[in-house]
């Protein structure tokens, strides 16, 4: 069936509706790379099939990520006239006494995560409440997501549909408010008046460098030539993130939703989603939507009636960090080395094949739909005076409630470690934060209170980049994560510029001399001179942002660094050339626990007896630190 008309979309929507919110019990499994990583299939499975030995109604269904990644396996339970409730750690050997609970209209209390009264459909701007009357005495005590400090101060727009709708299914899609928007440009809006709200909504690029998005899309339009393109950026290659992985698994028809509306105020008529290669599921779900959507109408030859012809492919990505820039990525799409150019001429202009290119991220491109459903003013009055809307981060490190999470621009790094992240692990103390991945900066606890918006950032030190956010604790050496992070630009570096090939190689092996013993005085200096270089005269933002992480862990850190050089001393105990391990005889139990576990055979003693270990033995692999309850292993 063709969608031509807004009756046709209601009609859809009516579908979608009794697919989301169905008369028999509905369960829903998390099942988006993070969710199979902890055992979603096996869960899922176990579901269908034990509800089909039991001949118990129930509808199983697929979702994706709804961003608790630290509780996962999650699975969501919806009965008519009853909240909706969320329940984490789910394994196989769950699911018989769920199904129990359920058919006795009981909760699984132990395992609950939280639950829901209400669904937002941000899109519309409308509520849905899961039940009408009084709500049911064994769900009053379960805390509803307002109240968990991870959502508390969460607001979901291109996430919105995560962990809500089938991915597979364009009519749950349409039923939260999906294509609505589409329609509404396509029937009563100029491209201008497209640009304008884009315009007035503020939105920024979340891929990195934060360009205004309508101003972007305005110098795409105004660029003559018959053919124009659209691309969306997923190549996503920051080590530890996957908020586009998510989005584009969770709620891939928002993206192609984003592309349509911004071909038809551009006026491209193809479009490409570059994805990257390591992303298959990602990959399956888009092709699954692209063909919804062409057997919808949405995508080909007059959409929606509306004579606008435009389309979608999927270009994979090959699999390097560089592949992420515009003109890297572009080069790939058309075949060719994935190695930035010069700029001018931007991709608006001279993009694909020579032709103007309208480049965008894919959470950007997933913000689009609700902002044109809700207005750009709407939009604007989220986050702060330069920074609009929301941002979606993956929280990782020693933090406690790692996942995805979506916060008005402005909020506080302390509220976000803190509140939304749930603190530090095993009472360890908070040391620093990265932000904007690879080529962000480390931000220290005395800057805690920064609020993230772009300018914040930039002035810390550090950039908003993509959106991976990594926690660090007092376990945590500065000046490794440094050479960590040259390292990994290092590989990554294309090789084309010599101050970014070379400059990137000195570096790390300035850092490992340190990290190593071998750092001498002028060593801090060398590297920030060396920094200043490839900074300056590096082709692209690969290149001129690769010092960042170098830069403020000296400007944050540099007693470490100092420590290091000087007193060839490593105070966090990391790295392995400048500690000694040793055994505090008063603490030894003498229970042979490290002895059994050492590699070189450097720990000796008797049961019962103190042990002792001998340092010329030791290769500092810290095995027995791990094994040794009463914590007798002193590492110095
Ligand atoms: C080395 C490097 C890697 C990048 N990787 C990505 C990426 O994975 N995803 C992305 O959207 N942007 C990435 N960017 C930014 C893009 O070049 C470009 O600015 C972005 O796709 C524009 O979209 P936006 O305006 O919506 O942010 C990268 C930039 C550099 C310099
Ligand atoms: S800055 Fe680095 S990654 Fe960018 S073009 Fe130059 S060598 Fe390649
Ligand atoms: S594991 Fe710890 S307590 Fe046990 S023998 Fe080794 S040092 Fe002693
Ligand atoms: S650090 Fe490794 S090598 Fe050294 S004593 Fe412990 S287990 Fe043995």
């Amino acid at each position: 069936m063709r969608i031509q008309s807004l009756k046709n979309l209601e009609g859809m929507k009516k579908k979608g509706l009794r697919s989301l919110y169905p008369d028999e019990t509905k369960v829903m499994v998390g099942m988006a790379t993070c969710g199979l990583a902890t055992g979603a299939k096996e869960v899922f499975e176990a579901l269908k099939k034990e509800a089909e030995k039991r001949k118990q109604k129930i509808l199983v269904t697929k979702t994706g990520c709804i961003g608790f990644c630290s509780r996962e396996p999650l699975v969501d339970v919806v009965q008519k006239e009853r909240p909706r409730i969320t329940y984490g750690e789910v394994d196989a050997k769950k699911v018989p006494g769920l199904l129990d609970d359920l058919s006795e209209g009981k909760v699984s209390k132990e395992w609950v995560v939280g639950k829901m009264t209400e669904d937002e459909c941000l899109a519309e701007g409308s509520k849905r409440r899961y039940f009408e009357g009084e709500e049911p005495e064994e769900t009053r005590e379960i805390p509803s997501y307002d109240e968990l400090s991870f959502y508390k101060k969460q607001k979901k727009i291109a996430t919105r549909n995560c962990g809500f709708i089938d991915p597979e299914s364009i009519e749950e899609y349409i039923a939260r408010g999906g294509y609505f928007s589409l329609h509404k440009v396509l029937t009563d809006m100029e491209p201008e008046q497209v640009i304008g709200d884009i315009k007035k909504s503020g939105l920024r690029g979340r891929g990195g460098a934060g360009f205004p998005t309508g101003l972007k899309w305005e110098i795409s339009r105004k660029s003559r030539s018959g053919t124009k393109y659209i691309v969306c950026n997923a190549d996503e290659g920051d080590p530890g993130a996957y908020m586009d992985r998510s989005i584009l698994e969770g709620d891939p028809h928002t993206v192609l939703e984003g592309m349509i509306i911004g071909a038809y105020a551009i006026g491209a008529s193809e479009g490409y989603i570059y994805c990257r290669t390591e992303y298959p599921l990602a990959i399956e779900e888009l092709s699954i939507a692209i063909k919804k959507a062409r057997e919808y109408g949405l995508l080909g030859k007059n959409i929606m009636g509306s004579g606008m012809d435009f389309d979608i492919k999927i270009s994979e990505g090959a699999g390097a960090f560089v592949c992420g820039e515009e003109t890297a990525l572009m080069a790939s799409i058309e075949g060719k080395t994935g190695e930035p150019r010069m700029r001018p001429p931007f991709p608006s202009e001279s993009g694909l094949w020579g032709k103007p290119t309208n480049i965008n991220n894919v959470e950007t491109w997933a913000n689009v739909p609700v902002i044109i459903g809700r207005g750009g003013d709407w939009y604007s009055k989220i986050g702060t005076k330069e920074s609009k809307g929301t941002k979606v981060f993956s929280i990782v490190g020693k933090i406690n409630n790692t996942g995805l999470v979506e916060v008005p621009m402005g909020i506080t790094l302390k509220e976000l470690v803190e509140d939304v992240g749930g603190g530090i692990p095993n009472n360890r103390e908070f040391k620093a934060v990265q932000t904007g991945g690879p080529s962000g900066g480390c931000i220290p606890k005395s800057l805690l209170q920064l609020p993230v918006d772009y300018e914040e950032l930039a002035k810390a030190g550090s950039i908003m980049g993509s959106g991976g956010l990594i926690v660090m604790d007092d376990e945590t050496c500065m000046v490794d994560v440094a050479k960590y992070f040259i390292g990994f630009l290092e590989d990554e570096s294309c090789g084309k510029c010599l101050s970014c090939r070379e400059g990137t190689e000195r570096m790390r092996e300035i850092l490992e001399d340190i990290t190593e013993g071998r750092g001498k005085e002028g060593d801090i200096e060398l590297l920030e001179s060396l920094a200043a270089v490839v900074k300056d005269v590096s082709l692209c933002g690969l290149g001129s942002t690769a010092p960042n992480p170098v830069l403020s862990t000296i400007q944050y850190f540099r007693d470490e660094y100092e420590a290091h050089i000087k007193e060839k001393r490593c105070p966090a105990r990391v790295c392995r050339a400048l500690v000694q391990y040793r055994i505090d005889p008063e603490a030894c139990t003498g229970c042979r626990a490290c002895l059994t576990v050492c590699p070189e055979g450097a720990i000796t003693g008797e049961r019962k007896k103190a042990h002792v270990l001998d340092r010329k033995k030791c290769i500092k692999c810290g095995a027995c630190v791990e094994v040794c309850k009463p914590d007798a292993i002193i590492v110095e």
